[in-house]
């Protein structure tokens, strides 16, 4: 049978190859960190969680919710969550490999009982109505070609009234040559579709009944995050090229170098509430 080289393909081996070599590097909540101002040295583990922090207070979820972790990784934020409020977490990924690791990252908690991973694209969401309280997309939707069906999807499996936390890279227009060339060269590279700016957001969630959205731009809080991932690679390439091969990691290093430097990508938390039931 030819090999379906379909988009959701493509971002699974990317997860499943360079994916797992940043997990290495850079660690398993694999987004980017925060860091208050330029006298913050956190470590990338710190700052990395300081952000999941901020995505459970938008979120606030109640004790014994249930939470759907949009693009879940290897499971790290679930169980930040899951320390942090109690809450029940049913987590997708679009790769089987990174839902291995989060089911026994999960046992290796002791949070299996409260924890479901499987594999699943948020544009065709395996769930009923109405399944979840809440739900958080952490820089997954960048990857979604159509992300206004991910959106209706996600509100069709929300309850009314339910809450969404989106954290995303952003465009942030207008663009130079440069910018564009870097935006083209990662989409290109790491199957992320178009970047999606704030005002997109803004109307995709509006024309899905969200409301309350809350946009707020952290990008010079989580600035950083490129070039030390650049360098905690780099620090490691020799050993990281035997798993995935050395050109997959120098393009790496130069292109979030590059990305770092430019004005172009910018970072965005999104809160928003599923419009509560009319007749509630
Ligand atoms: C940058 S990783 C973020 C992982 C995790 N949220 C974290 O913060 O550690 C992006 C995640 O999005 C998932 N993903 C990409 N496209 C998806 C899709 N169409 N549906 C569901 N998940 C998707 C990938 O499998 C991966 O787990």
């Amino acid at each position: 049978m030819a090999a379906d080289m379909s988009g959701a393909d493509n971002v699974a081996s990317f997860y499943e190859g360079l994916g797992q070599v940043l997990n290495i590097a850079w660690g398993e909540n694999l987004h980017y960190g925060f860091w208050e101002d330029d006298a913050d040295d956190s470590t990338v583990e710190v700052a990395t969680a300081r952000l999941t922090d901020l995505l459970i207070s938008l979120l606030d979820p109640a004790p014994g919710s249930t939470v759907l972790d949009i693009g879940c990784g290897v499971g790290k934020p679930a169980l930040q969550l899951i320390a942090a409020r109690e809450t029940r977490v049913t987590g997708i990924a679009i790769s089987d490999v990174e839902v291995k690791q989060a089911t026994v990252r999960a046992a290796e908690a002791g949070r299996s009982d409260l924890t479901t991973f499987r594999n699943a694209d948020v544009q065709e969401l395996p769930f009923e109505d109405n399944s979840f309280d809440g739900a958080w997309a952490v820089e997954s939707l960048l990857h979604v070609p159509d992300r206004g069906r991910a959106l209706a999807e996600t509100a069709r499996v929300l309850r009314p009234g339910g809450r969404l936390v989106i954290a995303d890279t952003v465009q942030r227009p207008p663009l130079d040559l440069e910018a564009r060339a870097v935006l083209d060269e990662i989409c290109a590279s790491y199957h992320v579709s178009a970047y999606a700016t704030a005002d997109e957001y803004q109307g995709l969630l509006a024309a899905n009944e969200f409301v309350d959205i809350d946009i707020r731009d952290i990008s010079d809080k989580v600035a950083r995050t490129g070039m030390i991932m650049a360098d905690v690679v780099e620090a490691r390439r020799d050993e990281l090229a035997r798993i995935d091969g050395p050109e997959p990691v120098d393009q790496y290093i130069g292109l979030m170098r590059r990305a770092a430097a430019s004005p172009g990508i910018g970072y965005l938390v999104i809160a928003a509430t599923l419009a509560p039931a009319a007749d509630s």
